[in-house]
């Protein structure tokens, strides 16, 4: 599949950059003041052990945030000026600020510098501006570096990093713990009761990885706390194999390239001790977005704190993160050829982190610098793009940025004002007209929610030790998998909500739980009511596998899966990109399939379709088996979609599960519901020009007022929003 998701391209850009780091280790610079301060670890580590309860955010804002992020900071005071003027014509009413003036709020140990912060903040107080305010501790300061190098990341090759880039603290560093949350207490002593700062944003974009001594020591008192005997480590991650029995905790080396990990980081000799240091880091950073949110706090006590995510970025466990903020907050970069099913998916990714609306904190007007190729959007691309935001539960829509830098590299990155410096532009333009609707739009729509009858499992754990398995293939991607699933109900407009694996799975109709690899404990049980009540699960290959350390589920594939699944699978065939099998269905229908196939006997299960070649031919490659009053489908195969239709038709159909609208369109509907409404988000994002369903003709367009009629064609990009009042 020729699929180059945003999330991967991005994970590159950030190991990139991480690799382009200093080329000298210095190790023994580190190592006295490692021994001296580590003792503190636990005492830092807790800091924010006072714990506020994090506020159920479903209506946050008084007005659809319309404006980004905004560094008025880097450009001369004549400007500001003029962008005061041309945001007001643009209808913005909102500038993230702060983002990365660590070294300018702070220009050293003992100083701080408030100034030019204060006459921005006021600035934009004055126009009525609601302002997100963000801590600024996304980059350290060149002196932080230089006095204390323990800050700077260690990575995969082992390779201390020197000052540079951003988003790179070591986040079991204590000094940077220290100074990140004192600076995240001033700026909440000191802007705190500004009623216009109505949004605080801790950091900015946390991810990638740090293989310190100071990680590894916080990684070995993270496992005690987890397994408390070294027998249980041992135990867990199978360490017997390769003789690897560890016999004190303080034998425990991190899984980069000096130690466990393989292939720059893809691989590994021990998933179960790769997939802890996973869980691990993810859970230092959490542990700094928590420190800063919790001496922000005492500040703030109404207003939301967030920090912005990455849809499907792989190295966060978003579901536990989502737990500590207020309300969730995304940054959208599709790539030119990300289909819109792919972006449609990673917003109600964001939605289902907690079940609520989510803010659009970043995404470009125009295009981004980052990627191989940074196409323009195309007049309207940048609107429909906003308003799908909307209709998947965004109650923002923010821009990065708001003028486009001189220097750095970004300076090719679009923004509201590009370098003319005048708003005379197509993307002013754009973004101007959108700035109209969403003000005539109004508030009604804020909060409102999107139901779905069909969950989707989406899980961080699976999705790590999914992708360090050695074999089968090394062609196997969790975030694609789960794609070609979602795009089935995209494409019939059936709503979906993406679901963690500890979801309440009685709200929903169908569970589908694709490529379901690692199975933890519970969930078993779980999905065995869930069946047994009615329910309809769809799994596939690769479920069922191991447990939540990476070890065989043992006694036959799919492990706890298969008595709901009435199979066993025998062996699972890899085939290589030049080979296919067919899958003929009981009709005769023929599809092809590829990746893996699994040869599987029926135990209690009904056979939907078999293999036609290779020596399992005429095996069972899907499968269904009634489970109480519920039922399971097993998709033993990776089939094309139309293989992948044809099963998920028999499911929605036997499920009772309908589109938004009872009209079959090539159109995206998607649905955002109050109480006593209902709207409809109506968009083109194919090139043909396609009818607007019967259903909406004669109703009025709550973005432009216009009243449609019936057969209206919809070209590329066109987008409505009507409301239904029931
Ligand atoms: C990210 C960052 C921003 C900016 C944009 C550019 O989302 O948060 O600071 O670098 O990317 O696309
Ligand atoms: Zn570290």
């Amino acid at each position: 599949m020729n699929l180059l998701p945003d999330a991967l391209s991005r994970l590159k850009w950030c190991r990139e950059s991480i690799r382009y780091g200093s080329k000298k280790c210095i190790f023994s610079a580190n190592v006295f003041i490692l021994n001296i301060l580590y003792p503190c670890y636990n005492v830092n580590r807790h800091q924010s052990e006072k714990t506020y309860e994090v506020m159920n955010m479903y209506k946050p804002f008084g007005r659809i945030l319309y404006g980004g992020d905004y560094n008025p900071n880097q450009w001369p005071k004549e400007v500001w000026e003029q962008d005061m003027a041309h945001f007001k014509d643009a209808r913005i009413n909102s500038a993230t600020i702060n983002v990365f003036s660590w070294a300018k709020i702070q220009p050293s140990e003992e100083e701080y510098s408030f100034g030019e912060l204060d006459e921005i903040v006021q600035m934009l107080s004055k126009e009525n501006y609601d302002i997100v305010l963000a801590t600024s501790t996304g980059a350290m300061p060149a002196w932080m570096y230089k006095k204390y190098p323990e800050v700077g990341r260690v990575d995969y090759q082992g390779r201390r990093h020197k000052f540079g880039q951003r988003h790179n603290a070591c986040p079991n560093s204590p000094v940077f713990q220290k100074y990140a949350k004192a600076m995240a207490e001033q700026l909440a002593k000191r802007y705190g009761s500004n009623p216009h700062v109505t949004c605080w944003h801790i950091s900015n974009e946390y991810g990638g990885e740090c293989y310190c001594e100071n990680c590894e020591k916080a990684f070995r008192v993270w496992l005690k706390k987890k397994y408390s005997t070294i027998e249980a480590v041992n135990k867990a991650w199978n360490l017997e194999f390769w003789g690897h029995t560890v016999y004190d905790f303080d034998e425990i080396v991190l899984p980069n390239a000096l130690g466990d990990g393989m292939e720059n980081g893809t691989d590994t000799a021990f998933a179960g001790l790769s997939v802890d240091y996973r869980r691990f880091m993810s859970d230092s950073m959490l542990e700094n977005f928590k420190m800063e949110r919790d001496a922000v706090r005492p500040y703030v006590k109404d207003v939301p704190i967030t920090t912005n995510l990455m849809g499907t970025y792989k190295f966060l466990d978003y579901f536990k993160w989502a737990k500590e903020m207020d309300i969730v907050s995304w940054d959208n970069y599709p790539s030119y050829n990300t289909p819109w099913s792919f972006t449609a998916m990673s917003h109600d990714l964001m939605r289902g982190l907690k079940d609520a609306p989510f803010m659009l904190m970043e995404q470009t007007p125009s295009q981004q610098n980052w990627q191989p190729y940074n196409s323009l959007k195309k007049p309207g691309q940048m609107r429909a793009q906003s308003l799908q935001t909307v209709a998947h539960g965004a109650d923002t829509v923010q821009f990065f940025q708001l003028r486009r830098s001189v220097g750095g590299c970004e300076k090719f990155h679009g923004a509201v004002i590009g370098h003319v410096g005048h708003n005379n532009t197509r993307v002013f333009r754009e973004v101007k007209q959108l700035g109209e609707e969403l003000e005539r739009l109004g508030t009604s729509i804020l909060g409102s929610a999107n139901k779905a009858d069909v969950g989707i499992i989406f899980d961080w754990d699976n999705y790590w030790a999914l992708e360090y398995t050695s074999g089968p293939t090394e062609d196997l991607t969790y975030v694609n998998q789960i794609h070609q699933y979602y795009q089935y109900f995209y494409n019939k407009n059936i709503g979906v909500n993406m679901i963690p694996v500890d979801a309440d799975f009685s709200k929903y109709k169908i569970v589908v739980a694709p490529v379901l690899y690692m199975v933890k404990e519970g969930m078993k049980e779980a999905l065995t009511e869930f069946v047994k009540n009615g329910g309809i699960l769809i799994t596939t290959f690769m479920s069922g596998l191991v447990n939540e350390s990476d070890n065989v589920h043992l006694g036959g594939y799919p492990g706890p899966l298969r008595e709901l699944a009435g199979i066993w699978v025998e062996e699972i065939d890899a085939l290589a990109p030049e080979q296919t099998n067919t899958v003929i269905f009981s009709d005769g229908t023929k599809v092809t399939c590829d990746l893996l196939c699994d040869l599987m006997h029926l135990e209690g299960a009904e056979c939907l379709a078999s293999y036609e070649e290779n020596f399992y031919a005429g095996m069972p490659a899907i499968a269904r088996n009634q489970f109480g009053k519920g039922c399971t489908y097993y998709l033993g195969t990776n089939m094309n979609q139309e293989g992948i239709a044809k099963v998920l038709d028999l499911a929605t159909q036997s499920a009772g599960v309908m589109p938004v609208i009872d009209e079959q369109t090539e159109l995206e509907v998607t649905c955002r519901k109050t109480e006593n409404c209902t709207y409809y988000f109506v968009f083109n994002f194919k090139e043909q020009v396609l009818a607007l369903p019967e259903c909406f003709a004669d109703c009025m367009d709550l973005l432009t007022g216009e009243t449609v009629h019936a057969g209206k064609k919809l070209k590329q990009y066109d987008a409505y929003l009507f409301a239904v009042t029931v």
